[in-house]
């Protein structure tokens, strides 16, 4: 398939790239890079040994887009928006702005092009704090979400319920991240978060290159087995190949998937992992809990499973052991000289 890749030279869209690649697909990406790194490019292009077409637009400006995007696509896998949580809720806005419009101007381009097939990254944060767990699909949406971002991607799923309801052709795939960790094995493509990371994984690998004093870990009494949140760690790669599992579904409706491990884990294990990994001390003190922060989040991956044949393979060690590799390779991102094959 020819498949349009939105927010393509992100974290997730970049390692999505090269999966989609590796499966013989071909791959367009899209993106305004205003997150993100024109060599991300550079790099899957490296990898996989390919030329990528590239459409530098912001998605969710309709003009530009419909304008832009001349070229012919079979599917559509649609990553691209803000993501940062403590940022949208000081630009609340912008945030809706820039990712409901997203959504909205892409299924208007699908339609204009008579594309039907398309795969959108929502996220676990649209269930709000378990009832239950672990959090399967059948789980309530929306109840108690608390910030921009996360009501924005429920608010993207239900224009897609929607739009779906008036286009019955279209085959939707909503796939719910859990925490996306790791990088590519080759060490040349990875995250490469911009200002001041807030995600646990960056900031632990930040503390490990001595670019951070310690680790403040969120809490030490939530009830889980060591007092620190758990959470459901998911190597990006396997989330990236959940992706072609979804596009190859391509099944009239809309069908929602977590992708996840289904394995909690706690902040002191991760740390634990990503320590004997990289062989570097991670200082850290345990502080007060993080507003908003749940206790435990952690997914019933079994649907992904039955009907998409997709299960997470990689281990958290061998997630961190790939972080670590990246970190060390690119210790600033992609702004630096080292890349190697
Ligand atoms: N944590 C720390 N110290 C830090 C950062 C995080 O102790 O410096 C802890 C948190 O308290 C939490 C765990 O590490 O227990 C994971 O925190 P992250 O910030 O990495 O991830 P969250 O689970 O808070 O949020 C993630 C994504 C969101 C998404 C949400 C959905 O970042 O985009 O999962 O569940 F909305």
């Amino acid at each position: 398939m020819r498949v349009l890749l939105t927010g393509g030279a992100g974290y997730i869209g970049s390692h999505t790239a090269l999966a989609l690649l590796e499966r013989g697909h071909e791959v367009i990406v899209l993106d305004d890079f205003s997150n993100s790194h024109i060599e991300a490019v550079r790099r899957i292009e490296l990898v996989a040994g390919t030329d990528i077409p590239v459409i530098t637009v912001d998605l969710s400006d309709r003009e530009a887009t419909l304008r832009k995007v001349d070229c012919d696509f079979d599917a559509a896998v649609h990553l691209a928006g803000l993501k940062s949580v403590v940022e949208s809720v000081a630009q609340p806005n912008r945030y809706y702005r820039v990712n409901l419009n997203a959504t909205l101007v892409l299924l208007e381009l699908l339609r204009e092009r008579s594309v039907s097939n398309l795969v959108f990254s929502s996220s676990a944060t649209v269930y709000g704090p378990p009832v239950n767990s672990p959090i399967s699909e059948d789980h309530p949406v929306g109840a108690g979400l608390t910030n921009p971002y996360g009501w924005s991607k429920f608010m993207s799923e239900q224009i897609i319920r929607d739009t779906q309801r008036i286009r019955p052709d279209l085959a939707a795939t909503l796939l719910r991240y859990f925490n996306p960790i790791g990088a590519h094995t080759s060490g040349n493509i990875g995250e490469d978060p911009t200002g001041v990371p807030t995600n646990l994984m960056p900031v632990i690998a930040q503390v490990a290159s001595g670019r951070r004093e310690k680790l403040s870990v969120f809490g030490g009494t939530y009830p889980t087995p060591d007092g620190t949140g758990v959470r459901d760690y998911i190597d990006v790669m396997d989330l990236a190949e959940g992706h072609v599992a979804a596009l190859e579904r391509n099944t009239a409706g809309v069908r929602s998937y977590n992708l996840g491990s289904g394995v909690g884990v706690s902040v002191l294990e991760l740390v634990r992992t990503f320590e004997e990994q990289s062989e570097r001390r991670i200082a850290y003190a345990i502080e007060g809990p993080r507003l908003g922060d749940l206790a435990e989040v952690v997914a019933d991956p079994s649907r992904a499973a039955d009907e998409l044949g997709w299960r997470a393979k990689r281990t958290l060690g061998a997630s961190c052991r790939d972080y670590w590799n990246w970190q060390v390779r690119n210790p600033y991102g992609y702004v630096s000289e080292h890349v190697s094959r």
